[in-house]
């Protein structure tokens, strides 16, 4: 199939997926879960992801997966409302590890953890810089931690990995939003939520990094080029890249 890397501006489409969700989601209320937790931050980020957003389902994920590894540096590409920040600033707190997040628009506001830098920028320009902008900090540039969530295109994801893989340490874990989305998608509790055509952009930047085919309508496990990989199709899609090496 040919992908042409442009947003798919269908309103009709959009409009009736819109009202769509609306309607459905009267009869799925959101349920709370008995869960057991390991401390207070994963308690705080449970609350939170029980507010239906296109993140929601996976904050718990991102927390617990991100422990496993103790991390000292985490960049956050897409910071956007501060979902993920929420969760990554706790995980930073919890090892006392540098947070960097960036995003082309302010969101300077959205953390006051002392160790969290916000880098206003378009994330592939800073990418370029980024060795010598931790050598001004006295950071040692090698990333635990990669959480990728920015336009979601293919051309741009593709770049994200061509630039900011290089920059992973031995333990690295890497989190790409969006890997399942289109006009409507489930979450774990079967709302449905609203979302575009990105015609399998960030999937198929993974597809390529990885020359496999993957399917994201299911939860897969794989591995390729030293990574486990991880997939969660619901609530847009989750993959965890992992390296081998944990
Ligand atoms: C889906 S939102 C991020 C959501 C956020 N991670 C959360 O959990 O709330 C995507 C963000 O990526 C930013 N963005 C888009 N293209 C970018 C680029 N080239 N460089 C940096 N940020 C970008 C947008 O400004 C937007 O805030």
């Amino acid at each position: 199939m040919k992908y042409n890397d442009n947003y798919d501006r269908n309103i009709f489409k959009r409009g009736l997926a819109f009202l769509y969700a609306r309607v459905y989601n009267l009869f799925h209320s959101v349920k709370k879960e008995d869960i057991e937790f390991s401390d207070n931050f994963e308690k705080e980020i449970y609350l939170r992801s029980l507010k239906r957003t296109d993140i929601n389902d996976h904050l718990l994920t991102i927390y617990r997966e991100s422990i496993e590894i103790k991390p000292s540096l985490i960049v956050e590409l897409g910071v956007r409302g501060g979902e993920s920040t929420f969760v990554f600033e706790r995980v930073a707190k919890r090892f006392n590890a540098t947070l960097v997040s960036v995003d082309i628009e302010n969101c300077s506001k959205i953390s006051n953890y002392e160790k969290w830098y916000f880098v206003q920028s378009d994330d592939i320009e800073f990418a370029k810089k980024f060795k010598d902008w931790c050598k001004e900090r006295d950071i040692k540039p090698k990333i635990d931690i990669l959480f990728i969530d920015t336009s979601h295109l293919y051309q741009h994801t593709k770049k994200e990995i061509e630039y900011w893989f290089p920059y992973l340490s031995k333990k690295a874990k890497v989190f790409f939003h969006d890997t399942n989305i289109n006009f409507l998608f489930k979450r774990k509790d079967g709302s449905l939520q609203n979302g575009w055509d990105n015609k399998r952009g960030v999937i198929r930047a993974i597809e390529d990094f990885c020359e496999k085919d993957f399917n994201e309508k299911v939860d897969f496990e794989d591995e390729c080029k030293g990574f486990k990989i991880r997939h969660i199709p619901y609530c847009s899609g989750l993959t965890i890249l992992t390296k081998k090496s944990v």
